[in-house]
């Protein structure tokens, strides 16, 4: 690495563990979650999701850190590093470089989305959801996305944002930022709760969130569950990996991995806690589908006492989480341009930024001058994706495949081709605690992947 001073890693657990549960709390929190929590019936599929967390995801998270910490550079470095060291076959880097690549891709209609929140800020804070009917609120989103010119210029400003951020280096650029945005997220969400407590239905809320109806629960939510699993932890993709790099030796990879895992948990139940008793009180639907946040929530808002603060507030937590995150999306690609190239942070940043920024102009003229042109795979009898916008094609191919694969070979590689004597010393954990994370990893994990992965080519 072109920088071996201390200043590349993380000054110490609580850094590391603002950093990951920064990458790991985001869109797919606060957007995400509430709208396929609504669309799968409440309660019982966040009881699935609950397990999911738990058995896949913390045990993932872990190899990551681990496989991370062991091989210090980039995700293809450390792979084909790792894979030396384990005399295992050279084609493990390019589980590296999908995970590179993926980042890239997700953060090119990530941006785009993040984008949206920033826009809402300015939108709520002049007042324009106030008294606003369904009709009208449609309306503000239907033009926001029908312009290209719009849309454009918030993805710029957010890659803008996200370069200037990575380019100042771990201590004083990443670790900096989430400093002040996590607090400041967990600060706005309280808020919030505490202002649907007062002013929402907030039983009603609390009873869709935690009641578990099992009947509501389909196949389909199961597997939902597992694919949102990964993709709130950040897993699979090689970013909480680089992040690992970065950790110094000697902290516990298993317990910041819970406290990761537990926040990011944490965020997505109150974003919850947030959401449902204003759009109950208000007589919306829950199942209102990924328009919940963009489309009904700005109608409650309207109609409810101070609704323009708390609009403004609301969608301020909502860019906060997705700037945090968009760091974490873009750091392997400039970890590998870093060390392959021998480019400064600075050169590297920028490179990757115009790069992303360009593939995001497809996600940002989808929504626009480009509706019309629609994508449809299917092989055989295999379906991919249907009449689906470049936006759409790039979220099924990375949330759908390319995440569940990395997290898939991610497991088989800490638990099948690393040798015990390697993870026993990196993880450093008791032998029961070792032994779960162990089957977790072998046989839970690698079905569970296979499941999904079946399921998104409706295999199963
Ligand atoms: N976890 C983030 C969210 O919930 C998104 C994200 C950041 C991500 N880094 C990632 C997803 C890496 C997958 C892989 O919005």
């Amino acid at each position: 690495m072109s920088d071996n001073n201390n200043s590349s890693m993380w000054s110490g657990r609580l850094a590391f563990i603002l950093a990951a549960t920064g990458s790991a709390v985001g869109l797919g929190n606060i957007w995400k979650f509430p709208y396929i929590t609504g669309e799968n019936g409440g309660g019982a599929f966040v009881l699935v999701y609950l397990l999911c967390v738990a058995l896949i995801g913390i045990p993932i998270m872990m190899s990551e850190i681990m496989l991370g910490r062991r091989g210090g550079h980039s995700p293809i470095k450390t792979l084909t590093k790792l894979s030396q060291q384990e005399n295992a076959s050279p084609v493990w880097k390019y589980v590296g470089w999908m995970g590179v690549l993926a980042g890239a891709l997700i953060l090119s209609y990530y941006s785009v989305i993040a984008g949206w929140a920033m826009a809402y800020i300015f939108r709520s804070l002049g007042g324009v959801f106030d008294g606003a009917n369904a009709e009208v609120v449609g309306k503000i989103f239907n033009e926001l996305i029908a312009s290209p010119e719009k849309l454009l210029a918030w993805h710029s400003i957010f890659m803008v944002l996200t370069i200037w951020v990575v380019a100042q280096g771990i201590q004083s650029g990443i670790e900096k930022a989430v400093k002040y945005l996590l607090p400041g997220l967990f600060v706005i969400l309280l808020i919030l709760v505490g202002y649907a407590m007062d002013s929402g239905d907030f039983s009603k809320g609390v009873h869709y969130l935690f009641a578990a109806d099992f009947s509501a629960i389909k196949k389909e939510s199961i597997l939902t569950a597992m694919g949102h699993a990964f993709f709130t932890l950040s897993l699979g993709m090689g970013a909480i990996m680089v992040y690992g790099s970065y950790l110094p030796k000697g902290i516990s990879i298993a317990k910041t991995s819970i406290a990761i895992a537990f926040l990011d948990t944490l965020v997505a139940l109150l974003a919850g806690l947030a959401i449902f008793p204003i759009v109950f009180a208000n007589g919306l639907e829950p199942a209102k589908g990924p328009g919940l946040i963009f489309n009904s929530l700005p109608i409650a808002f309207g109609a409810m006492p101070y609704g323009t603060l708390f609009a403004t507030l609301f969608f301020i937590l909502l860019f906060f989480a997705a700037w945090s995150s968009s760091v974490s999306l873009i750091e392997p690609l400039i970890a590998y341009l870093m060390e392959r190239k021998r480019i400064s942070r600075v050169k590297a940043s920028l490179g990757s930024g115009v790069a992303v920024w360009l593939l995001g102009l497809g996600s940002v003229f989808s929504f626009n001058i480009w509706s019309d042109i629609k994508w449809s795979l299917n092989i055989g009898s295999l379906k991919f994706y249907q009449n689906a916008t470049f936006f759409d094609v790039l979220d099924y191919i990375t949330a759908n495949i390319m995440l569940p694969l990395g997290g898939l070979f991610v497991a088989i590689f800490a638990g099948w081709v690393m040798k015990k004597q390697s993870s026993v010393e990196e993880l450093a954990i008791p032998d029961l605690a070792y032994s779960l994370w162990m089957i977790a990893i072998k046989f839970i994990t690698p079905v569970a992947v296979v499941i999904i992965f079946l399921k998104s080519l409706n295999i199963l």
